[in-house]
């Protein structure tokens, strides 16, 4: 990690261990982007800025500006003077011009990496991070920016951001701070991206990236299940290990726009930030704007790399939780059991053969509050509901506890429901356009979490819920996305901040649940996995990957989320079958299988299996016990892809010493009079000699000639096979 500029050529080199970035000053004013990719030694790389190069052929004028714009690489483009490409900037002056000159006029190389107000982001010791500040005035306006460009001692990532200030004496309106832009000659690179539904969150998809701009995006107020906010630029047939990748992953959890964009010239941009429709921002004179971070990764080695580079670095730089390192509780929690149907003598009979199945913790989902019968009332009544709840949930826990078990409840805290005492109180306090219907979704309104009053109110409600009782889990979800976006505090001319104040809002209301409540192991949601993003992992170690738990479903499911995120992280658990989402069959094992690449439970009613099934919970419970330690903190390797190959799914994951791994193989689809298969393993040592099975095998051998997997009969039958090192 090291950070350099060179005064005489005017040029900056941000170093990671296997990867350089390169900036570059022209004509004392301009930021120029030189180069991204692998690490370079070479200082002068100012070639790369083909300054001697006419923009338009046949021209003399290297300077007109017009053409200089339109073409040159850059890391922050505004809109208005030329560019006409996409601009990462965008202001709009009192008099209602839309343009902007961010010249530059000086730098700062600082240790360490400065957090940002109110946004979740990358953190590290002083010592173990550095970044570099290039700031930018418009002369004009008296906006300043500031580019943030941070690198860590343990990382190939680069985490980008832009904090805006108002130096002028006129206050101005924001309409666009991307956080990133990546200007580079198009290699014939593919977008890939995460996309999908509910309960079919985060397939992978790659697309050819043609001229013109290709994007990914959210305006439902949050990450959605539907698109994510990461976005990769890859080269053609790049695999698990070789190829080029350009990943961007943004830390935040509303709005987002992650574009490609191919121009008239074969260069691409790509950028990622908040989403610029729906948003404007006042700063008066002395006001400030932090746009949150992306996340950039590099990799020349596949998609493999990035994978494990975004792994590490979240699981040592972002995530927070004092959980984070720990097995955690194996839960049960009874939504698939139950849905809104119990009591709390239901509750204690699951609970009660689940204690003695080695379960550690009962998590009490949706229903147990106000008049909650269906989910059509009382979110935002967060009181129990003692006719469900006989005796009350103080006592409820304690029965829990007495069979062993932790406890665990569900909130939704960011909702109200128009039939609830909450919205007979404060009707002003729901997201609302005056004199417009209100968008129900879910029989729900979402609240105006920009108002702190707000924010305030249910945090004491929900607070005192958490204190009348020995909780030991809380799972925060989010059941709907926004729409008619009206805020009663705000003035007209800042309601196009609605949408990211409600975000700093939820943030505001979760940094103060896990400060204090420290011992609380948060669990973030949203209708499944619509918020399965870095900004809520800052917040909670873990998030509830999707509403499907259909083994075979979830393996694509699984495959995208671990794309990106530790594997850690993602919420899995054992369900019932034929399963509620997909009406399929699976076998117990495979589903046990499955759901240990997560943080593993089990949802359902496990009063209600049979014997055999029960004997099959503690072989479960006993392999997450022997393998968690592995699987939570280990390196990730997608060997095959049913997605891809329709067959068979498979992934290994290797400790960090390469001592040991486990390897799972999922046969999705058995097919008649086919031979056994030699699967490639990864991550091992290939000097080093390791057992499998009984046999023994150099690491290179598995790696290079495979293991050999004979076919089952069946479909949707999984395995796991232990691979040690020798001695
Ligand atoms: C969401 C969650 C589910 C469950 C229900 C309860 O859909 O993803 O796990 O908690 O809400 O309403």
């Amino acid at each position: 990690m090291k950070i350099i500029f060179d005064e005489e050529k005017k040029v900056f080199l941000i170093h990671t261990n296997s990867t350089t970035y390169g900036i570059a000053i022209v004509d004392g004013k301009y930021v120029a982007h030189m180069y991204y990719g692998k690490y370079l030694d070479e200082r002068d790389l100012r070639y790369l800025l083909r300054e001697d190069e006419a923009p338009l052929v046949p021209s003399v004028n290297l300077r007109e500006k017009g053409a200089f714009l339109d073409c040159a690489a850059f890391e922050y483009p505004e809109t208005g003077m030329g560019d006409y490409r996409e601009s990462a900037f965008c202001v709009r002056s009192q008099d209602g011009h839309r343009a902007s000159e961010l010249v530059y006029t000086g730098y700062e190389i600082m240790e360490g990496k400065p957090a940002l107000e109110g946004l979740p982001s990358v953190w590290g010791k002083k010592e173990e991070c550095a970044t570099l500040k290039i700031f930018c005035l418009d002369r004009l306006l008296g906006i300043k920016a500031t580019l943030l460009y941070s690198v860590m001692e343990d990382s190939d990532a680069v985490i980008r951001s832009v904090f805006v200030e108002n130096q002028g004496k006129e206050s101005v309106y924001l309409e666009k701070v991307l956080s990133a832009c990546l200007d580079m000659d198009d290699r014939n690179f593919q977008v890939l991206g995460l996309f999908g539904s509910w309960a079919r969150e985060r397939h992978i998809q790659r697309m050819p990236l043609g001229y013109g701009r290709q994007n990914i995006a959210s305006l439902k107020g949050e990450s959605s299940h539907q698109e994510h906010p990461f976005m990769a630029l890859v080269t053609p047939g790049t695999t698990q290990e070789t190829g080029e990748v350009y990943g961007m992953n943004f830390v935040y959890s509303g709005n987002f726009i992650a574009q490609a964009e191919k121009s008239q010239f074969d260069s691409v941009r790509m950028t990622m930030g908040i989403h610029p429709e729906g948003f404007t921002w006042k700063l008066e004179p002395g006001e400030h704007f932090t746009a949150p971070e992306v996340v950039m990764v590099y990799s020349d080695q596949g998609l493999g790399k990035m994978t494990r580079t975004y792994h590490d670095l979240y699981r040592q730089h972002l995530i927070r939780s004092p959980y984070l390192h720990k097995k955690r509780p194996i839960l049960i929690n009874n939504w698939e059991a139950t849905y809104f149907d119990f009591d709390e003598k239901k509750l204690l009979e699951i609970a009660k053969e689940a204690s003695e199945l080695g379960i550690e913790m009962l998590v009490m989902d949706d229903g147990w509050f106000g008049k909650r019968n269906l989910d059509d009332s009382s979110l935002g009544d967060w009181f129990v509901n003692e006719e469900k709840i006989k005796g009350g949930l103080n006592n409820l826990v304690e029965n829990v506890k007495k069979l062993g078990m932790k406890f665990g409840i569900w909130v939704e805290p960011e909702m109200i429901s128009p039939e609830s005492e909450l919205y007979r109180k404060h009707p002003d306090w729901a997201i609302q356009i005056p004199g417009r219907e209100t968008t129900q979704s879910r029989a729900q309104y979402v609240l105006d979490f920009s108002r702190q009053e707000v924010v305030d109110g249910v945090y004491e409600m929900i607070a005192e819920v958490l204190r009348s009782a020995d909780i030991s889990y809380v799972k925060w979800d989010m059941n709907r996305q926004l729409a008619t976006m009206g805020s009663s505090a705000l003035p007209a001319d800042r309601q196009g901040e609605l949408y990211h104040r409600y975000v700093l809002g939820v943030y505001r209301m979760q940094e103060r649940l896990i400060r204090d409540f420290p011992d609380i192991l948060l669990e973030n949601c949203s209708g499944g996995g619509a918020r399965f993003d870095p900004g809520m992992l800052y917040y909670s170690p873990q998030i509830w990957c999707s509403d499907d738990t259909d083994a075979i479903e979830r393996l694509a499911i699984q495959e995208g989320t671990a794309l990106v995120y530790p594997v850690s992280a993602m919420g899995a658990h054992v369900s019932v079958c034929p399963n509620h989402s997909v009406g399929r069959v699976t076998p117990f094992e495979t589903r046990g299988d499955v759901a240990l690449l997560g943080t593993f439970g089990y949802e359902l009613d496990i009063t209600k299996l049979t014997e055999e099934e029960k004997t099959l919970v503690k072989v479960q419970v006993e392999k997450y016990h022997k393998y968690n330690d592995l699987i939570r903190e280990g390196d990730y390797y997608r060997l095959a892809s049913a997605a891809e190959n329709r067959y068979y799914d498979s992934w290994m994951i290797v400790e960090k010493d390469k001592s040991k791994a486990l390897l799972f193989y999922v046969q999705v689809l058995s097919r008649a009079n086919v031979k056994s298969r030699f699967l490639r393993l990864a991550g091992l040592d290939p000097d080093k000699r390791y057992q499998v099975d009984g046999k023994e095998y150099s690491g290179r051998t598995l790696m290079q000639a495979g293991l050999r997997i004979t076919p089952e009969m069946g479909d949707f039958r999984s395995r796991t096979i232990e691979i040690s090192m020798c001695q």
